[in-house]
């Protein structure tokens, strides 16, 4: 499903990720940990086709992605990838069911039914008309779960998604995550620092000064 070969990435001289070579098979759950500053999320944004590498090969589904021009990779990241954030980035000034409708007016498939369904799905009946600042922070994060979810994406990338969740919060959000991911038979990576959230994942590559560590 996703396969990199000799991923390098450079900011200016600082060479934050080195010859990164892995693949994630399809429906696989991948946990990559690491420290602070290790280049999980510059790697995470790599394969989500919002970063760009300097040299390898980012192969999705058969397609060398890091080839692509910047209007294809809009259209790969809109298509095939949904995105779980650690500060949820809901937009601010639309409702819940609007936040959530969002991937499926981009791709010109907007359907009602489909969004009052994931709103069930991720336990926010009720909360449609509300606006992300009259919720928590962990029903922001299910409003976040469900718009990653919603247009039907192969692969979910997750960055610190329950990094600022308390602790209790966040292993509900694993489980709700977990619940749908096994349903859906997706393929999600989802970067951590927090040993007890990657043990959720089937496998946990570690990355360590830019290197992978298998
Ligand atoms: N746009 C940028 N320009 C310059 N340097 C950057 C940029 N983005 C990240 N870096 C640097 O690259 C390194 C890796 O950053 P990255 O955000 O991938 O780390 P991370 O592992 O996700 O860290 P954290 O756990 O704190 O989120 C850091 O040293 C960071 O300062
Ligand atoms: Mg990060």
């Amino acid at each position: 499903m996703i396969k990199l070969e000799h991923v390098d990435k450079y900011y200016g001289s600082f060479h934050v990720l080195k010859d990164i070579s892995f693949e994630v098979g399809k429906g696989e759950f991948l946990s990559i940990v690491g420290r602070s500053g290790s280049g999980k999320s510059t790697l995470l944004n790599i394969i989500g086709g919002m970063d760009k590498a300097e040299s390898g090969k980012v192969i999705v589904d058969n397609e060398d992605i890091s080839s692509y021009s910047d209007d294809k990779l809009t259209l790969y990241r809109r298509r095939k990838v949904g995105f779980i954030f650690q500060f949820f980035n809901l937009l601010p000034n639309i409702t819940v069911f609007e936040n959530i409708s969002m991937p499926l007016i981009l791709n010109n498939i907007m359907d009602e039914e489909k969004v009052k369904n994931f709103i069930k799905l991720v336990g926010l009946e009720g909360k449609e008309k509300s606006f992300p600042f009259q919720l928590s922070g962990g029903e922001q994060q299910r409003v976040a779960i469900a718009r990653a979810l919603i247009h039907s994406p192969e692969i979910i990338l997750a960055d610190e998604p329950t990094g600022s969740l308390d602790s209790e919060t966040g292993a509900m959000i694993m489980e709700l995550i977990c619940g749908l991911m096994r349903n859906l038979g997706k393929t999600i990576i989802i970067v951590t620092h927090e040993s007890y959230i990657a043990q959720y994942a089937g496998r946990i590559i570690t990355i360590k000064d830019g290197i992978i560590y298998k």
